[in-house]
């Protein structure tokens, strides 16, 4: 399990019961203390992220950092890394990220994670993956015990091609486990979600980066199990592309929490 290490005070602008935005700033500046000039960065996703990607530009525009590269992580993330005004580049060209930082949905004791709530997770892996150093900053209510504790999704990204086949198989996979159920993501919050049903979906999927899709995965008492023999079952489903939990992936959390932060590292 991850030591929890060097608890921090909170300054007085951050001792007045932030909201959980702030707490989201706090841990995104936190980490934005880490990045070098001449670093290759992977940049992140979601709302956290923003809070970091925005600190990266202020800081490059002052001065304070220079010959930032970034590799973002999502077409989200590279429109705000440009409006933020970092130079951007990808994978390709720079195979070797020194650090990345991101959001996570969840982050269970020993820092595996659940990610992908906002589409980005095949992305989001392949950049944290290729990584030296792999950051991620959340408030404390993304913390759990488990994965899937949360009662929020486990995103799988699937191929659209036969997804309606994908999805069974992944059903049948968890087939038995209490509580268990999955949907098909839909594009808009007014859409109808689809669950699984032997006859038949409402269309109108949600359609990441790579034009494929979700499959959400909800597990009411959390996963119970070996995390990695369940990731290789899922990615031995045909049609399936990856999946949102990142194991062994984190080099460090950085919590943000009402009393200060907290960082667990690895
Ligand atoms: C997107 C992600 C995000 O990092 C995750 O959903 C956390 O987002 P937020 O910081 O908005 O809570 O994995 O695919």
């Amino acid at each position: 399990p991850a030591a929890a290490s060097h608890a921090t005070p909170p300054s007085a602008s951050e001792s007045a019961a932030p909201p959980q935005d702030e707490l989201k700033r706090v841990a995104a500046h936190r980490a934005v203390e880490l990045v070098e000039s001449g670093m290759v960065l992977g940049l992140g996703t979601g709302s956290t992220a923003a809070h970091a990607l925005d600190r990266i530009g202020d800081l490059l525009r002052c001065g304070v950092l220079r010959d930032i590269v970034g590799i973002p992580t999502s077409e989200w993330a590279a429109a705000r890394a440009a409006a933020a005004g970092i130079p951007l580049s990808d994978l390709n060209a720079h195979p070797v990220v020194d650090l990345s930082i991101d959001g996570a949905d969840e982050v269970d004791p020993a820092l595996n994670l659940v990610k992908g709530r906002g589409g980005s997770l095949l992305r989001e892996k392949m950049v944290e993956g290729a990584s030296r150093r792999f950051v991620v900053i959340v408030d404390d209510s993304k913390l759990v015990p488990r994965l899937g504790a949360s009662g929020l999704a486990v995103p799988v990204e699937v191929i659209p091609f036969g997804y309606a086949l994908t999805l069974r198989r992944l059903h049948k996979l968890f087939h038995g486990v209490p509580g268990f159920n999955l949907k098909l993501r839909t594009a808009s919050v007014n859409a109808k979600a689809s669950t699984f049903e032997e006859d038949g979906f409402e269309l109108e999927p949600f359609v990441t980066d790579n034009k494929n899709y979700i499959v959400d995965l909800f597990f009411e008492e959390g996963i119970h199990g070996d995390l990695n023999l369940i990731s290789d079952e899922i990615l031995r489903i045909t049609g399936v592309v990856e999946h949102g939990m990142f194991l062994g992936l984190a080099s460090s959390v950085i919590v943000a929490r009402k009393d200060g932060v907290v960082v667990m590292d690895k």
